[in-house]
């Protein structure tokens, strides 16, 4: 067969491959890989706002490259996805470092040094499509020369990207006020400190803007009342796929701050699910793929899945490395664990019933809501063998155990999925609020006091926590400032 070589065409290519879809956090993350393939112990993310002449630099103290590896690493597509990687390789498909970059802005330079040699590239896509040709630069333009800084040390690399149409509209009508600029920077931070946090925890050093990275473990490591699950070890392909379940503790034992904290990047509720690590780096998180719903009850659950890059293809990782797809082998088991990690999540929740670390379910005989064995009907049904119920039910007649339990069934009826607005579960404590706030709080109590309606502390607060004005301030803290002013008019009388 006769064939042709046809080459594609880079305008259009280019456009294409901007838009694979990367968001501004999975692109750095796919940056940050390299590094840490590249073995750097630390990595230096700069954000600078400049209208135009914005720009996002990356610096690493890693092995760095030859001008050769450099020109390869420079060309779309550099290595074969189908080839074997190191163990704990983290790239893939030989695109991310071009992917990710353009996906932020339309120049990519890199400077890289290995054992004190220098090498650099630069690719500039407007100059691509106005050629329609793949045209490297080999040296770097001059005005980012001054901006690019120097590798320190003996190897290293620095990535800069500019012209950042796609990541604050630079050379566009809309560009990104510095408000939202950095406001887009902070959401990187929590990102990197969440899928980077094996690493971070492990000594690797990220900074932002000279902001150290913190590890966000969506499992709280660190806090004794958690319950961590039986390991299990499943197989995908001969290769295997290791999973740690975790229940949280239940949200009550927080204070606000840490409860907000351990919510992660999306709140509790979104934060369940199924949490997928490829090499030790969080590819996808929050999620029961379509297994089950995230209701309040089983937001406790956050199940660790960890694969290696070999079993890349059975998970269907993406260029992005932010999405998979759960192989079918082992969708059925997952969804076993899952199921008996959200039942014990759904009781803490209920009955704030304790489990134990090794996380046996326990179910006590006092309880008054039990969870019943089918959790999609009516799933909460009142302990009708309660000692305290049997024991009033035995001492009445049969007209009056009738009608108990008739108003039983109501009750019952009564979901109790209400109890569960979590805001409500939360342990309060007092806001700071500022004088003039407070003074205004008292102003409007003394009125309603004075109104001629007979109205306790609560009524009053209650009343003002639904005016204008006041919608920032939690009923506690209302209720705690009348409080404190009417103790000391009494205390005055
Ligand atoms: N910071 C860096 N330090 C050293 N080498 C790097 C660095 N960044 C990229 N490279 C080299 O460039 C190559 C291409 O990087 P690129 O991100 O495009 O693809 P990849 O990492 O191989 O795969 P993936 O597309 O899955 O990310 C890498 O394989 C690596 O050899
Ligand atoms: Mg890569």
């Amino acid at each position: 067969m006769t064939t042709i070589n046809t080459q594609p065409s880079a305008a259009p290519v280019i456009q294409a491959l901007r838009s694979i879809g990367y968001n501004a956090q999975t692109a750095i993350s796919d940056i940050v890989d390299n590094s840490i393939d590249a073995q750097a112990d630390f990595i230096n993310i700069e954000f600078e706002y400049d209208n135009e002449e914005s720009f996002i630099r990356i610096e690493d103290n890693g092995i760095g490259m030859i001008e050769a590896e450099l020109q390869k690493a420079m060309t779309i597509g550099s290595k074969d996805p189908r080839d074997k990687r190191e163990k704990d390789e983290l790239g893939r498909f030989g695109m991310g470092l071009k992917t990710a970059s353009f996906s932020l802005g339309k120049r990519l330079c890199v400077i890289t040094k290995r054992n004190g040699t220098i090498s650099e590239r630069c690719w500039d896509l407007d100059f691509v499509s106005d050629k329609n040709e793949w045209l490297l630069y080999k040296s770097l333009p001059y005005e980012i020369k001054s901006k690019i800084g120097k590798v320190e040390g003996d190897s290293g690399t620095i990535v800069f990207i500019d012209r950042l149409d796609r990541f604050c509209g630079a050379g566009t009508k809309k560009v990104l006020k510095k408000e939202s600029f950095f406001s887009k920077v902070k959401r990187i931070h929590k990102y990197l400190e969440m899928v980077f946090h094996v690493m971070l925890e492990k000594g690797l050093l990220i900074t932002i803007n000279g902001n150290t990275i913190y590890p966000w473990n969506p499992f709280l490591e660190d806090n004794p009342r958690r319950v961590e699950g039986e390991e299990q070890i499943l197989r995908v392909n001969n290769k295997f796929v290791r999973v740690t379940p975790y229940v949280l503790p239940h949200p009550s034992t927080f204070n606000q701050v840490d409860y907000k904290y351990a919510g992660g990047l999306k709140g509790w509720r979104d934060q369940q699910g199924f949490y997928i690590y490829r090499e030790n780096r969080m590819v996808s998180f929050g999620d029961w793929y379509g297994m089950f719903p995230k209701e309040v009850p089983s937001e406790l659950v956050r199940i660790k899945v960890e694969f290696t890059n070999d079993g890349d293809a059975d998970w269907k990782i993406d260029v992005k490395k932010s999405m998979i797809s759960i192989p079918d082998e082992v969708k059925e088991d997952l969804k076993a664990i899952a199921k008996y990690y959200r039942q014990i999540s759904q009781e803490m929740m209920l009955y704030r019933t304790k489990a134990n670390r090794t996380g046996n379910r326990i179910k006590g005989t006092l309880n008054t809501w039990e969870l019943a064995t089918d959790d999609t009907n009516s799933p909460y049904i009142l302990n009708r063998t309660h000692p305290i119920l049997t024991g009033i039910l035995n001492s009445v007649d049969i007209e009056v155990r009738r009608n108990i339990n008739v108003y039983l069934k109501l009750v019952e009826l009564g979901s109790p999925t209400n109890l569960l607005k979590t805001a409500n579960l939360v342990k309060i404590e007092e806001q700071q609020i500022d004088e003039k706030l407070k003074k205004m709080v008292l102003d409007y109590a003394e009125m309603l006091f004075k109104s001629g309606i007979e109205l306790n502390v609560e009524q009053v607060a209650e009343t003002i926590s639904v005016m204008a004005g006041f919608e920032g301030i939690e009923l506690y803290t209302i209720k705690t400032i009348i409080e404190k002013e009417v103790n000391i008019h009494e205390s005055r009388c």
